[in-house]
């Protein structure tokens, strides 16, 4: 991992002893005795729903001789659990929410590999999660290879001086195709493609259904058809952020792993039945654990 963007200047006196590091969203701190049996973490899993880390976290212990499963005690944010190596956490809905719950992770993966570069970099980060497929019909499950905004421009934050931070949005294309190889007899569809992560389910991705609507069909189209035309598979809430971040600090095992719950080229309403939601996000998730066996040991 070859970086210069670690925040140095905070976290190595964590390391040094000088002071705790406190990830108040996860309800510890770097000195809680928890954390020593995170040590040998060697995947971390994100998804936006509590109750979908839960279900992965008992899926995966089952996978693994029925493994401990540790839980972090704060869990009105963000529902974390520890098993045999995989570290799941939940992060809630769009980048103001997933970035603080990454920020954290990122900064518990550099405490618990004690700032050694090379282990860190052994970790694997995915997102799990849905999406609105563009061109593609519900079920199909997008590894994305480059998280976007709605301007087909990477992920950006304000500076001190009102201009913007520009984030690396790629995600790494050989995880993506490990992925899919690792799922060529699964049966379920899967596309590799790029990802728009809009700031809103409804306005930054161009719905006509919001109870605030800006757009009408022609310009919902025109867009749909422009970022479909500029190789756009899917529409999420958080991707660009999260490559933007884990490329800043130099990561290279990443992917973000999401099904489409509907196609937005034929609409933008979540129509299909509960059982058939269910399918769709079971897709997601036996798509990364199909990798996570190979992968994970
Ligand atoms: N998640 C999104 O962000 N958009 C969709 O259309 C569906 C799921």
């Amino acid at each position: 991992m070859k970086t210069q963007n670690i925040n140095h200047a905070f976290l190595d006196g964590v390391l040094e002893g000088k002071y705790p590091d406190v990830y108040y969203h996860f309800g510890v701190s770097s000195d809680d005795p928890i954390l020593k049996n995170f040590k040998d973490v060697k995947a971390v899993i994100m998804c936006g729903s509590g109750g979908r880390i839960i279900e992965f976290a008992d899926k995966w212990s089952k996978m693994n001789k029925n493994k401990k499963i540790y839980a972090l005690p704060k869990e009105e944010r963000f529902v974390t659990r520890y098993c045999a190596g995989v570290l799941f956490a939940s992060h809630g809905m769009g980048m103001p929410s997933a970035s603080i719950c990454l920020q954290e992770l990122m900064r518990m993966i550099f405490f618990l590999k004690d700032g050694n570069l090379d282990e860190m970099d052994k970790v694997f980060w995915a997102r799990v999660g849905t999406s609105g497929g563009v061109g593609l019909e519900g079920g199909t499950v997008v590894v994305t290879t480059d998280g976007l905004m709605a301007d087909l421009k990477p992920y950006r934050a304000l500076n001190g001086g009102l201009g913007e931070y520009w984030f690396d949005g790629r995600f790494p294309v050989k995880i993506a195709q490990d992925i899919i190889d690792a799922n060529c007899d699964s049966g379920i569809p899967i596309a590799m493609g790029k990802t728009v992560a809009g700031n809103e389910f409804f306005l930054e991705q161009f719905r006509l259904d919001g109870a605030v609507c800006m757009e009408n069909l022609q310009s919902k189209m025109n867009w749909l058809n422009w970022i479909h035309k500029n190789g756009v598979r899917n529409i999420e809430m958080e991707g660009a952020m999260m490559a933007g971040y884990l490329n800043h600090w130099g990561f290279s095992k990443f992917a973000m792993i999401c099904c489409t719950l509907l196609n937005r080229l034929n609409g933008d309403q979540v129509t299909a039945t509960k059982e058939k939601l269910h399918t769709y996000s079971e897709n997601s998730g036996v798509v990364l654990f199909n990798y996570l066996k190979k992968t994970v040991k």
